[in-house]
């Protein structure tokens, strides 16, 4: 099989140890997603001071989706769907996995591939509850809370599935989400990952712009975390003037 990374990668590779995998957008895209979806839990806790950060922190999670899914079209080699979405595989790999063969794997493997679409789609699900919240009104409020305990247990299972396949596989994936690279030795034949075109990121930042703004048409005090508060505040007040009179 003619390997399109091969042909496009450099020569010489920039580092002899170790071999270029995800690119710094995506991995910028996982740990805000991290953050973001840690900050929308702990702000939903009832009673939590970090309340008013809960919406705002769905929403730039919402961007961040928006931002992905472009990305698995426009960005380097391993973070394309292309890539990773093979579903012709899945069976021999999981196979493997039963018999004790781990395949070190450079980008996704395909158990991996499937779970990253699952989390996008399941992040993507709470938001889009929680959009249907704004406004008042309780109904959907379970339907929300309900998916958003379902992607708790997804992430629950995704970084146990990392944990174990560091160990299995003898490689550390969570260092290699930090620094973009892997270990050379462990992958000898593979060349650095072919990169996103020089256009691909003005591209992504437009696209982020456009997502922001179409966030702030649904809702306009979307990142706006004390407004909400102090919104609700004035009506409570004004509320109990009217009540006086
Ligand atoms: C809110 C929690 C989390 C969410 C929503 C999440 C989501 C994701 C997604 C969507 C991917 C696929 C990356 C891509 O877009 O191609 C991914 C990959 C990855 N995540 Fe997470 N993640 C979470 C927490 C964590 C944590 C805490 C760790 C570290 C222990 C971690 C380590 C990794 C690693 C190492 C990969 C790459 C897996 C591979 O090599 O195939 N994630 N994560
Ligand atoms: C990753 C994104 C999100 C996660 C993980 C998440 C999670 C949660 C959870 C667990 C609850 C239940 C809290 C409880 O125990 O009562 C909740 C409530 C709620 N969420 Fe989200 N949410 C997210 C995004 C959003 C977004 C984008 C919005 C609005 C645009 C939103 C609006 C709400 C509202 C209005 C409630 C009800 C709060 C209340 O109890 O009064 N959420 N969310």
């Amino acid at each position: 099989m003619i390997d399109i990374a091969a042909s496009a990668a450099p020569a010489i590779p920039a580092d002899r140890d170790r071999v270029q995998v995800w690119d710094l957008p995506l991995r910028l895209f996982h740990w805000l997603l991290v953050g973001t979806v840690a900050l929308a839990f702990v702000s939903a806790e009832e009673g939590s001071g970090l309340g008013q950060w809960h919406i705002a922190a769905g929403w730039i999670a919402a961007v961040l989706i928006g931002f992905r899914l472009l990305w698995g079209f426009i960005g380097g080699q391993h973070a394309r769907f292309a890539s990773f979405v093979r579903p012709g595989k899945l069976a021999e790999h999981v196979l493997g996995l039963l018999r004790g063969r781990v395949a070190p794997s450079l980008g996704h493997n395909p158990l991996g591939g499937i779970a990253t679409l699952v989390l996008l789609v399941a992040v993507a699900a709470v938001v889009w509850t929680g959009a249907g919240l704004i406004g008042g009104g309780e109904a959907g409020e379970e339907l929300h809370e309900g998916i958003a305990n379902a992607l708790l247990v997804l992430i629950g299972l995704h970084v146990a599935a990392v944990v174990l396949m560091s160990v299995l596989s003898k490689e550390n994936l969570v260092a290699a989400m930090v620094t973009g690279r892997k270990m050379r030795a462990k992958h000898p034949r593979a060349v650095d990952a072919v990169p996103a075109a020089g256009v691909a990121l003005p591209v992504a930042a437009l696209a982020i712009a456009a997502g922001a703004y179409g966030v702030l048409q649904i809702d306009g005090q979307a990142f706006t975390p004390g407004a909400r508060a102090e919104a609700a505040d004035t009506e409570a007040a004004g509320g109990e003037e009217g009540d006086n009179d």
